[in-house]
């Protein structure tokens, strides 16, 4: 049962990273569906439709990397990885959105297996992730890939040391067996339809 609810989510979905410029569009209407909550979480108070047009130009032009959960071609998640040398002490910044009607199925921990890959491909050594002090679910998430996070000045921040292997590794484990496990259930409830279709003459493709 638990399998089917999040094969339902993670049927026809896919994770791959953004092209710069000509993919700007895709993380922008993503970020604008965000409801008002979600905004305020990820933006730590802007919320104005223009403030997240001109993030997204910016993320599309600065260097940043753009991880995208996609859904039926929509991106419904995404994670960022900014440039070491935005950040006063020339860590790279990382931040993730995931759309409320798939959270808590693993979406967000799954851009987070990606992120890691893609940053250590890179070379950084280290992470730094900040959330407002009140948020719980990426407190969780960045908990479970081994970040440190500390509360300061209304926040919480902390950095994840890509060279320690262990943690990260036990949650991409994680990550990757429940999305192989959702799309064994997404294909084995095609095939069980696929056949009462067939058994019943109907013509539609399952
Ligand atoms: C934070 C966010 C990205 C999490 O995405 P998600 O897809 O729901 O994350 P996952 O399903 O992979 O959950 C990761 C872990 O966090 C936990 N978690 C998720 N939401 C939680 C919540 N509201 N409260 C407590 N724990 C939570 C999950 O239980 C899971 O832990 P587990 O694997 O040990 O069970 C999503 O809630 C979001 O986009 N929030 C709004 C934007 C935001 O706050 N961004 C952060 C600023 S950088």
């Amino acid at each position: 049962m638990y399998l089917t609810h999040i094969a339902a989510a993670l049927a026809n979905s896919s994770v791959r990273t953004l092209s710069q410029q000509e993919e700007l569009p895709l993380l922008r209407d993503h970020l604008l569906r965000l409801d008002r909550t979600s905004r305020h979480d990820r933006f730590h108070g802007f919320m104005d439709d223009s403030f997240i047009e001109r993030y997204a130009e910016k993320c599309a032009n600065d260097g940043t990397t753009i991880i995208a959960f996609f859904e039926n071609g929509v991106v419904r998640g995404a994670a960022e990885l900014h440039p070491p040398d935005q950040s006063p002490d020339s860590l790279p910044e990382i931040a993730f959105s995931v759309e409320s009607s798939v959270r808590r199925r693993g979406v967000g921990s799954i851009l987070f297996r990606k992120l890691i890959t893609e940053a250590r491909a890179k070379g950084y050594k280290s992470l730094r992730i900040t959330t407002g002090a009140q948020n719980e679910a990426m407190r969780a998430l960045a908990n479970k890939f081994g970040a440190q996070l500390v509360f300061r000045h209304g926040e919480s921040t902390g950095t994840i040391d890509l060279t320690k292997q262990d943690q990260t590794e036990l949650a991409t484990t994680w990550a990757d067996s429940t999305l192989n496990a959702a799309r064994t259930v997404a294909n084995m409830n095609r095939a069980y339809w696929r056949m009462l279709l067939r058994m019943y003459g109907g013509s539609r493709a399952a």
